[in-house]
């Protein structure tokens, strides 16, 4: 990277994985995963923070990555929807949206997928409650929701093995 173009460099864990990027301080997540790292299972939907396709968990907590600016990821551990199977297998919750329909055109699908695992690590048997509370946060224009929530029902339970 020439001195003086402003870049900087980030330090961080993404799926396990030691990983170092360049980035305009104020570069957003979102793109450093996709363009940098190739990571393009996260999705932009508003760019804003409104709608969660872009979700990630940094240190375990949910975030939009399209508002994180890349000099906030130095030295954290970010998990991408890349992250959430363990090799082959698939988690339970990836399992039960294919077998519950809980996917259509897919824009919301790594964002909603992600909330549901930091749910199910959190509560493993959500109430109903708690399963809309925890997908509140990720819009979708397709499914109307009632797949989505279905599948979370049925990944409750399932998703102790892939903790
Ligand atoms: S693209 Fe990040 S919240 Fe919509
Ligand atoms: S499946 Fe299309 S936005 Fe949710």
């Amino acid at each position: 990277m020439p001195e003086g173009s402003g870049k900087i460099q980030v330090r961080c864990t993404v799926n396990n994985k030691a990983v170092t990027f360049e980035a305009y301080p104020m570069a957003r997540l979102l793109d450093a995963l996709r363009e940098e790292l190739r990571l393009t299972g996260t999705k932009e939907g508003c760019g804003e923070g409104e709608c969660g396709a872009c979700t990630v968990e940094m240190d375990g907590a949910l975030v939009n990555s399209c508002l994180v600016p890349a000099a906030q990821v130095e030295a954290t551990k970010i998990l991408t929807i890349e992250g959430v199977a363990s090799g082959e297998r698939l988690h339970a919750v990836q399992q039960a949206f294919i077998t519950n329909g809980g996917a259509q055109c897919g824009i919301c699908t790594p964002g909603m997928i992600l909330a549901a695992v930091n749910l199910l690590r959190r509560f493993p048997e959500p109430t109903e409650v708690q399963i809309r509370e925890g997908l509140s946060g990720n819009l979708c224009r397709c499914t109307g929701y009632t797949k989505i929530f279905e599948s979370v029902v049925a990944a409750c339970g399932e998703s102790e093995r892939d903790a």
